[in-house]
């Protein structure tokens, strides 16, 4: 995840070392590239680079860069892969503004095309050079520097934060839509950045801006002003008290819990980022297209895979084959021919098992795609293209946002798929889907909620809900069955794979035996393991309730303690012991938010047995090797 600190001073002086130690303090939001710009009068000092902020900083020089004005960048690529050129801060067409963002501007590609043919500089593919050129274009067009500013806020569409310079001037300006920013106000300086960390050591006054408003830094003040009508806005300062670790944690004991509840905010900017890209429906059609479409991946990537087949099937009738990446090589890739179509999945874009599979592929001439979180890992530039999952760092050892961002993304591309749903502004006006779920494949029909609203652009708020509503009641739950050392976890349909993830995160992080299965396989052997209070999770979708009650009552009998993670249902209800109510939605979203529940369970759990969930014994965030 990108970052950006800028820092406004009475007098020139050297700012690289605030910069370095400023950089230093933002990389615990994952990075590939570091930059820094300082401007004094008419000069702008630009250096940049891919690799560690040490490294960069020392090969650069860093340390001599002075001014009164400066700003640095750790760049987490999306638009453009990691290099020189795509690293940031980025100039305009002639040198004399500089600027850098974090987040993503979603119509980037388009923009960069505009810019092009207005006869501007376009330098990189990286979308913090649009947001310089959106300024320049109105500049060039005459206008004042703030209300270019403020007409280039209209043109960015995404969720981002961006700050610019110019040379010959005092300030520095900044603005946001979607992404956080901070601004500092010190002792003879002003400063801003994506997130405290990096300003906290600085000061710790603190103003903290809303979308649409811009920002203009002086050494001695700030003033914050409307975008729609450039009025000033009265903002006061606050005084932030809490400590250096708890702020990168976000507030949170653990980067988990700090993780999971990220999921709804990545889940928007994935959304926004996928309805901008070109390459989807290009990907789409290969999925069409394909003789057979396989869905590779390992661990928790192989069960949004898996999730992302039922979907698949579910919403375009076609079927999608998921596979655990070995098992790729051993039961498909002799059989596999140009045809076919692979999409690889991946948070990292570097394990071994997948990459290996990959190669087995490519070797049968397969079409392979991929999707991962890390842009610039090996699959990314493997694969003809990878769709990024738009997670930013991932710091704790178990997989939870990225997962349902990979989720989020099959269920886009089954939607599309099915042309049952289209990004906004290209609405072809299709009825409204009633059926529950299980539309008729092929029918041409746009998937919406109740709402009128895309039945996509709802999931994060349910998201949100579904944290919110089960809170409370998982934490009493996994005091509850905290003592136990084996349980289950099962589901049907969409919900399997879920259940599947679900008990891979108990076992990941609490040590304890839970298998996931789906849960009209339990009578068939496991259902000997039931004792009295024997702890059993049921993930029940919508349309399978009268399913899932048979399972419950199949293990109850016989001295079980269920709990049921589901809508809410009274036949749920008056048969199994603890309902955890998540909100209503389709079939499909349902089973994605069935998800949170468990994460919640596992975070609890592990941290009443004394484990760090952040770091689980023996296991690696990234696993390179056979
Ligand atoms: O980086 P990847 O998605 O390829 O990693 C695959 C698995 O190692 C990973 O999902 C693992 O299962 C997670 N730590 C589970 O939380």
């Amino acid at each position: 995840m990108c970052g950006i600190f800028g820092i406004v001073t009475q007098d020139e002086q050297p700012l690289g070392p605030i910069l370095i130690d400023a950089a230093r303090r933002l990389t615990y939001r994952g990075y590939d590239s570091v930059g820094a710009a300082t401007i004094s009068g008419s000069k702008i000092d630009l250096r940049k680079d891919v690799g560690k902020v040490e490294d960069v900083a020392a090969r650069y020089n860093f340390a001599e860069m002075t001014g009164s004005r400066g700003m640095t960048q750790l760049r987490w690529a999306t638009f453009g892969e990691p290099s020189q050129v795509n690293s940031q801060p980025h100039l305009d067409s002639n040198g004399d503004m500089v600027g850098a963002h974090n987040g993503n501007v979603v119509n980037n590609v388009e923009l960069r095309k505009e810019f092009i043919a207005e006869g501007m500089t376009v330098r990189s593919q990286n979308d913090g050079e649009t947001c310089v050129h959106a300024v320049e274009r109105y500049i060039k067009r005459g206008y004042e520097f703030i209300d270019a500013i403020r007409l280039a806020y209209g043109d960015l569409q995404g969720d981002y934060a961006f700050v610019i310079g110019r040379a010959n001037d005092d300030k520095l300006y900044a603005f946001k839509k979607g992404s956080g920013m901070v601004i500092g106000i010190g002792d003879g300086f002003t400063c801003l950045s994506s997130d405290l960390p990096s300003i906290l050591p600085l000061t710790r006054n603190v103003i903290r801006p809303q979308d649409g408003e811009i920002v203009t830094l002086w050494a001695d003040r700030v003033e914050v002003r409307s975008v729609k009508d450039g009025k000033i806005i009265q903002r006061m300062p606050e005084t932030v008290t809490e400590s250096m670790d708890t702020v990168q944690k976000g507030g949170y004991p653990h980067f988990m819990l700090k993780e999971i509840h990220e999921q709804a905010q990545v889940a928007r900017e994935l959304i926004h980022l996928l309805d901008g890209s070109p390459d989807v429906q290009l990907l789409v059609e290969k999925m069409k297209s394909a003789r057979h479409l396989y869905l590779i991946g390992c661990g928790t990537s192989y069960h949004a895979a898996s999730v992302g087949s039922v979907y698949i099937a579910q919403l375009a009738g076609r079927a999608a084959i998921p596979v655990l990446a070995p098992q790729f090589i051993a039961q498909y890739a002799p059989a596999v021919g140009y045809e076919d179509v692979g999409i690889f999945v991946s948070q990292s874009g570097e394990t071994k098992d997948v990459l290996n599979a990959l190669e087995a592929a490519e070797k049968r001439g397969m079409a392979c795609y991929g999707l991962a979180n890390v842009v610039g890992s090996t699959l990314t530039k493997a694969t003809s293209f990878c769709l990024p999952l738009c997670c930013g760092y991932e710091i704790s050892v178990p997989a939870t946002k990225t997962f349902t961002n990979q989720v989020v993304t099959f269920l886009y591309l089954a939607y599309r798929m099915a042309g049952l749903d289209t990004p906004p502004g290209l609405d072809t006006g299709f009825a409204h889907s009633t059926n529950g779920g299980y539309p008729s494949t092929g029918s041409r029909q746009r998937s919406t909620t109740s709402s009128g609203r895309r039945a996509l652009d709802s999931i994060p708020d349910l998201m949100e809900q579904t944290i919110e509503m089960v809170g409370p009641q998982i934490e009493a739950i996994a005091k509850d069955i905290n003592e136990w050392n084996d349980m289950y976890c099962l589901g049907y349909g969409a919900t399997y794979p879920i259940a599947l993830e679900g008990a891979l995160k108990l076992k990941e992080i609490t040590y304890a035996h839970c298998e996931g299965m789906l849960s009209t396989e339990f009578k068939h052997g496991p259902l000997s393991a039931v004792s009295k209070g024997f702890p059993i999770v049921f993930v029940a979708g919508p349309n399978d309730v009268p399913l899932i009650i048979s399972g419950i009552n199949e293990v109850k009998v016989r001295g079980a303690r269920t709990i049921t993670i589901g809508e809410e249902d009274a036949r749920l209800r008056a048969n199994g012991d603890d309902l955890v109510v998540i909100p209503k939605s389709d079939a499909q979203i349902s089973a994605l938010l069935g998800v949170l529940p468990l994460q919640l369970l596992s975070y609890h759990m592990s941290v009443m047995r004394g484990f760090d969930p952040d770091f689980p014994r023996n296991l690696s965030k990234t696993l390179t090797v056979d």
